[in-house]
């Protein structure tokens, strides 16, 4: 028997792709970036300038921008602070409304991203101030930032951005946190029940990977051509994150938009047996509505959900719940455990059509050019 005992396989640790080793490797991710960051007194100096700063702006790309939209939605709802979320190649037409009272805080994991960093040089430029969010010590954002937060999610090889993402959504949902108790909307006794909580991350992705992949197996099989992934709230980013996913590793198209924009226009495209996956977060139980009237366009409809949030769903036969573990209604639990899903349906989907998630067609890991 051939034994494969390259350097690659043997990096790959027994996996058979980069992207499951690290989608697989989230857990111990979210847990090193949660011991690294939760007593950090950077954390602290961050959420201060936040409070201080006229304007928050959050630049970023591709993944790195839903991470953003992760956290404006929990600053906003924990310390009451509306983070204005850019992507970075759009912040250069917007670049007139920033001054010197402004925070820009740059989201990228490889920390080389040249829009990313272009975005930060330009909001220099204007006199703003730059907080760098990077997986790499040393890299080019990192260098051009006055306060520094890093994710520990190790080296990422995969194209797909999988751990480094959700030690992204682990350290600002750290300061989220921490900016709502600087704030005084969060009691100390709350943001510490929150921090309780995201202890437990590493355990509940386990669960959360373990009860995901065999559904993302079976609904492997059923994809093609085009989905709607739609959410309100924190649910609208988890779910650009999975259109994301599944159109860069699975070259299937899925449009991801807030359900509630669906009656505005793409609604009309829904026809019998059009697949339709709603992210149900506890912030945004509307999004049951929007589940029963795409259902009752004969749409076939996915609702994924954390196990305990109850959704009025009329018992329509066309739309499955997908019940992921609990999160006992601690939105900062949800990412965490809806994404995964969206991750390993693209992975399953890549395989079995014999593409390579690892190297999907025109794309680089970084991208370093305009
Ligand atoms: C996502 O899977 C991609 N790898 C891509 O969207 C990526 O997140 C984007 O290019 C930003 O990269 P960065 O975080 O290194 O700046």
């Amino acid at each position: 028997r051939h034994v494969d005992i390259s350097p690659e396989a043997a990096s790959k640790g027994g996996y058979p792709h980069f992207m499951i080793k690290e989608i697989y490797e989230q857990p111990q991710a979210v847990r090193d970036t949660y011991e690294g960051n939760v007593e950090d007194p950077a954390l602290g100096r961050v959420s201060s300038a936040i409070l201080s700063a006229n304007k928050v702006i959050v630049v970023a790309a591709g993944t790195s921008y839903h991470a953003g939209l992760v956290f404006s939605s929990l600053l906003a709802r924990r310390a009451g602070i509306l983070a204005h979320t850019i992507i970075s190649s759009e912040l250069p037409y917007l670049v007139d409304s920033i001054d010197g009272g402004d925070l820009v805080i740059a989201v990228s994991q490889s920390g080389e991203t040249y829009d990313t960093l272009e975005a930060v040089r330009k909001a220099k430029e204007r006199g703003a101030a730059v907080v760098g969010v990077t997986n790499v010590l040393g890299s080019a954002l990192d260098r051009e930032s006055q306060l520094r937060l890093y994710t520990r999610a190790g080296p990422e090889i995969g194209v797909a951005a999988t751990k480094t993402f959700l030690s992204q959504v682990m350290l600002l949902e750290l300061l989220s946190i921490r900016a709502g108790e600087a704030s005084g909307r969060l009691r100390p006794s709350e943001a510490n029940e929150l921090l309780r909580a995201l202890r437990e991350v590493p355990q509940v992705l386990a669960n959360t990977l373990e009860a995901s992949d065999p559904v993302a197996t079976a609904l492997s099989k059923g994809l093609s051509g085009s989905a709607y992934i739609l959410g309100r709230g924190l649910g609208a980013a988890i779910a650009r994150e999975g259109a994301l996913k599944v159109k860069e590793i699975a070259y299937v198209h899925a449009e991801a938009y807030p359900a509630g924009e669906s009656k505005h226009g793409p609604i009309a495209l829904v026809e019998r047996g059009f697949p339709v996956f709603i992210v149900a977060t506890s912030d945004a139980r509307e999004v049951a509505g929007n589940a029963v009237e795409m259902a009752a366009r004969g749409a076939r409809v996915y609702v994924v959900k954390p196990a305990d949030l109850g959704l009025e769903l009329e018992g329509r036969e066309s739309i499955t719940r997908i019940d992921m573990p609990p999160s006992s209604g601690v939105l900062e639990l949800e990412p965490f455990i809806l994404t995964p899903l969206f991750q390993l349906l693209s992975y399953r989907v890549a395989v079995s059509r014999g593409y390579n998630p690892d190297k999907p067609r025109n794309l680089a890991k970084t991208v370093t050019v305009e």
